[in-house]
């Protein structure tokens, strides 16, 4: 997810059991061209066992020229955005426009499969509208043309974030192609993750419910082994957890930008704590890794010393037990 899942929140993920991890969408025009700020989006860590990098655009030679360096940076997966429904990106005929040039979409697909050795595969979302939701027939043009895998947001280009993923069309990708199907859409926690393997699906990408709480993939592994569900984090490992990504994004980005990126990550971890509001304004402030420290110590003693709060290792909602979603 674009300005969220960089390298340092990958690496929580991975720690609590995330399987496939993915950059955020970059440039293949900008990569072209060897844009530093973009290549710098090409990060990887040694844990990250396989790790897809995610491009986007509309050129079937810019994206094949992209896809080598993606390719040289040693990815072990290689995964086109038709997803993104931002006017940014759809005016230049990139992401969810392509759902509506198949034609278009294959010669990029195959011309990305032509450049490297690795698997190529592609994001979707449900269609462009509700007039159009091709997503099934779509995915097996892609896979005729050697996608690898498709991953299904269940949205259409027209909702972008509102409503609901589509789960009976997400189905019907699945039914229709012999390619691994990822669903993808308000997987937030167990029910929403075993309603989502209910599709069929081979495997599920979760995206906003892993902000502010990395742990899901540990508990939703739990759950499927049908194991019992380990205890939810305590807030001291809650605030631990926020200063490892904090120092991890300051090492990647330097203290002052990484500080910037953390205003938005931060705010994640303080949701359902009492005093969240405050502590959301703090985080809006943040300036140096003393400021986040700072920032910890509201998650440590969330509401500050007010009588009747969580004690400092109290408990909070997993995955399993939390009922609402991400935000
Ligand atoms: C802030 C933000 C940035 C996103 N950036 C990307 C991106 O770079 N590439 C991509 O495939 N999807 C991106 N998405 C879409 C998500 O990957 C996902 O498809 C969507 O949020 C639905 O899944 P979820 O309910 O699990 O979040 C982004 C979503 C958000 C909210």
């Amino acid at each position: 997810m674009a300005g969220n899942t960089n390298l340092a929140y990958r690496r929580l993920c991975r720690k609590f059991g995330a399987e496939l991890t993915t950059t955020e969408m970059v440039s293949s025009q900008a990569l072209h061209f060897n844009d530093e700020k973009s290549l710098g989006y090409l990060e990887k860590g040694h844990e990250e066992l396989p790790v897809a990098a995610q491009i986007f655009g509309a050129k079937p030679e810019i994206l094949a020229s992209a896809a080598q360096k993606v390719a040289a940076k040693g990815f072990h997966i290689l995964d086109l955005n038709v997803g993104c429904p931002v006017p940014k990106i759809t005016g230049c005929g990139g992401g969810s426009a392509l759902l509506r040039e198949p034609e278009l979409a294959a010669d990029c697909i195959q011309a990305m499969v032509e450049a490297v050795d690795i698997p190529v595969t592609i994001k979707i979302r449900a269609g462009w509208d509700d007039a159009d939701k091709c997503a099934p027939s779509f995915s097996a043009r892609m896979a005729e043309v050697g996608a690898m895998a498709v991953t299904v947001h269940g949205r259409t280009r027209e909702q972008k974030y509102q409503g609901h993923a589509d789960l009976d069309l997400i189905r019907r990708v699945a039914e229709a192609v012999d390619i691994p199907v990822i669903g993808n859409g308000d997987v937030t926690d167990i029910a929403s993750a075993q309603a989502m393997a209910d599709t069929g699906v081979d495997g599920i990408a979760i995206g906003r419910g892993a902000l502010g709480q990395p742990w899901i993939f540990r508990d939703l592994h739990a759950y499927f082994r049908g194991e019992e569900l380990p205890p939810s984090p305590t807030l001291e490992q809650r605030a631990q957890l926020l200063l490892e990504l904090g120092i991890g994004v300051a090492e990647l980005y330097g203290e002052h930008r990484g500080m910037r990126i953390m205003r938005r990550l931060a705010s994640d971890f303080f949701r359902g704590l009492p005093g969240a509001p405050k502590m959301r304004q703090a985080s809006n402030r943040l300036e140096s890794l003393a400021d986040l420290e700072q920032l910890a110590s509201g998650i440590r003693r969330p509401g500050g010393t007010d009588p009747g709060l969580p004690s400092p290792d109290a408990s909070l909602p997993s995955p399993g037990r939390a009922p609402s979603s991400a935000g």
